[in-house]
């Protein structure tokens, strides 16, 4: 008998370590990434493989408002989801159990940030105290994980704002209306959109197009709002708005894939674009979009030197440069969208 409960202790012990080791290596893999829907994925999907289960959620709670909302669902069904909620609510401070599901408060020193979930349904092995504690060691790292990527994601907002401001007051510098950076982005994502590009791609690319010409900060007033025709000199400094913008954006880590977009969106099919007469193959796609929704809206907007022209004229315009000025399977997706008049 003694023995046997030796043997169990033992077995236990042993089980604890190689959780404990899982532990350290999940806890390393969550606080790698700093993309908050990444984290939540990772955490419920750990939480589940540690534990062997198969379903469960985490609930976020909001500071401002103090209500829960979903983070992440894992194989519930709505109406389990919303149970979850009820019982969550009314039970959110403390850690429980029951045979079918396990229930750990996300804590960042004493504050509550949400809960994991965790359930087996009926016809899981059980749960046990141990794995509660388990669970709530677990949460422990997942809440500092969680509160670092929102933080994270948080400034990401408040730096993207202030630039897409600047943004604007250079649109109006340039003499187009304040809408130019917008109306580009909204052409661009009806593009990438029509050529199937993933939805973290099209999120650059409308970031990109936000930001395309905030290089202009650094040409003169004189050169944007010249009625003639621009010197060589004048020209080449209008041109630099393409690598200023990239210079301007580089110290920006999490704009990282959006800085080559913005730097080529002048390239042309035909290499004789800026500022590096790339060729078609060499082009970003993002880029390449960016070329046309930038032309189109700068085609139908009055300039200093030009009347606005007309819609029917300026996708003209757009067809015939196909294979010389711009990628005639962007151009093709550009079309399409003008039909379904998403532009
Ligand atoms: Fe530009
Ligand atoms: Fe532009």
């Amino acid at each position: 008998m003694e023995k046997q409960k030796n043997l169990r202790a033992i077995d236990d012990v042993k089980k604890k370590v190689k959780e404990l080791a899982a532990l350290r290596e999940i806890g390393k893999e969550i606080s790698a990434s700093l993309n908050l829907k990444h984290v939540l994925s990772t955490i419920i999907d750990r939480a589940l493989a540690l534990l062997n289960a198969s379903k469960g959620c985490i609930m976020l709670l909001d500071p401002n408002t103090e209500k829960m909302h979903i983070g992440v669902v894992r194989g519930l069904s709505k109406e389990d989801v919303k149970n979850f909620k009820a019982q969550t609510v009314k039970n959110i401070s403390k850690a429980h159990f029951t045979p079918s599901s396990l229930s750990v408060p996300l804590k960042l020193k004493k504050t509550i940030t949400g809960v994991i979930n965790i359930t087996n349904g009926t016809e899981g092995k059980g749960f046990a105290r141990r794995h509660l504690e388990t669970l709530k060691e677990f949460a422990d790292q997942a809440a500092i994980a969680i509160d670092n990527a929102s933080t994270h994601q948080q400034l990401r907002k408040v730096v993207l704002n202030t630039i897409k401001a600047l943004a604007v007051s250079i649109d109006q510098r340039d003499h187009y209306t304040s809408c130019h950076s917008e109306n580009v982005a909204r052409y661009a994502v009806a593009i990438a959109r029509e050529m199937n590009l993933s939805e973290e791609l099209i999120e650059k690319i409308e970031h990109a197009a936000q930001l395309h010409d905030i290089g202009k900060i650094g040409v003169r007033d004189y050169i944007l709002s010249k009625p003639g025709k621009l010197t060589s000199a004048e020209w080449k400094e209008i041109k630099s708005h393409t690598s200023k913008g990239a210079e301007i954006l580089k110290p920006l880590e999490f704009l990282n894939g959006i800085i080559e977009v913005v730097k080529q969106h002048h390239e042309r099919s035909d290499g004789k674009g800026y500022p590096d007469g790339r060729k078609e193959k060499n082009i970003h796609i993002g880029a390449k979009i960016m070329a046309i929704a930038d032309s189109f809206d700068a085609m139908i907007s009055e300039r200093p030197y030009r009347p606005a022209m007309s819609r029917k004229t300026a996708i003209n315009e757009i067809k015939r440069s196909s294979g010389i000025m711009y990628d005639p399977r962007v151009v093709e997706a550009f079309l399409r969208a003008v039909a379904k008049k998403a532009i």
